[in-house]
């Protein structure tokens, strides 16, 4: 928990609530249910980094889904990074690089499909360099032309699709790319558009 308040330095706290992760039993799909928790160590096996992940909390707030079964499936494919942090002198030698693509790794070995996190300006060439795509708001098509779209007012986006049904579609009429096939039925046509509602095709 030390090494993830760094992870934002102006909130220090900001990641306390992930201490209730730690407690849930250590189970699959991930290392904590459906949180993971992960720790690089050095040789001596002494704490440098660590990552912390799970379930998009904004996704139980939204107003757009209104149905318990889509949110059960979505909570089962989309998945964030909600903090990652290495120790001031362990940093530039690829523990940040290491513990994220060890979590890219979890989360599609546990049947995500789509991986996010919430990053500041100067970090996006870093997300980038790890295949993340960067945008300003999270689309994500649900079925029949319904699209489900989160901004933050703070950060922006990057996102990484983790198998072969999911994709990121850019879509005309829509200004960020569109998470196509997250759940079943909702692979974005080819000649979709977005007529400021719904996609159509
Ligand atoms: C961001 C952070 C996790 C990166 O971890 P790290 O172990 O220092 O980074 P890595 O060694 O894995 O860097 C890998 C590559 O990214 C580059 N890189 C590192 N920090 C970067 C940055 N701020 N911007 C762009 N590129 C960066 C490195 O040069 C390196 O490139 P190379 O492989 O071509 O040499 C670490 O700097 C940190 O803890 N920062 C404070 C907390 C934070 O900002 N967390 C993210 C918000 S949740």
């Amino acid at each position: 928990m030390l090494l993830v308040a760094h992870a934002n330095p102006d909130a220090p706290g900001a990641f306390e609530g992930a201490r209730h992760n730690l407690e849930s039993p250590q189970m699959g799909p991930l290392s904590h249910y459906r949180a993971l928790a992960v720790l690089a160590e050095d040789d001596a096996g002494r704490p440098v980094g660590a990552l912390m992940g799970g379930a998009p909390l904004w996704l139980f707030e939204h107003p757009g889904i209104d149905d318990d079964v889509v949110l059960e499936e979505l909570v089962a494919r989309i998945g964030i990074i909600s903090a990652v942090a290495v120790d001031p002198n362990h940093r530039g030698q690829g523990v940040g690089a290491g513990l994220i693509r060890h979590a890219i790794r979890r989360f599609t070995r546990a049947g995500y499909g789509l991986l996010t996190l919430n990053y500041k300006a100067k970090l996006e060439s870093y997300y980038q360099g790890l295949g993340f795509s960067t945008m300003n708001e999270l689309n994500v098509h649900l079925s029949s032309g319904r699209i489900l779209g989160q901004t933050w007012g703070d950060t922006q986006v990057a996102a990484r699709a983790l198998d072969r049904y999911t994709d990121l579609a850019s879509v005309p009429g829509l200004a960020s790319p569109v998470v196509s096939g997250i759940v079943p039925g909702s692979r974005v046509p080819r000649n979709a558009h977005f007529d400021g509602e719904r996609l159509r095709h």
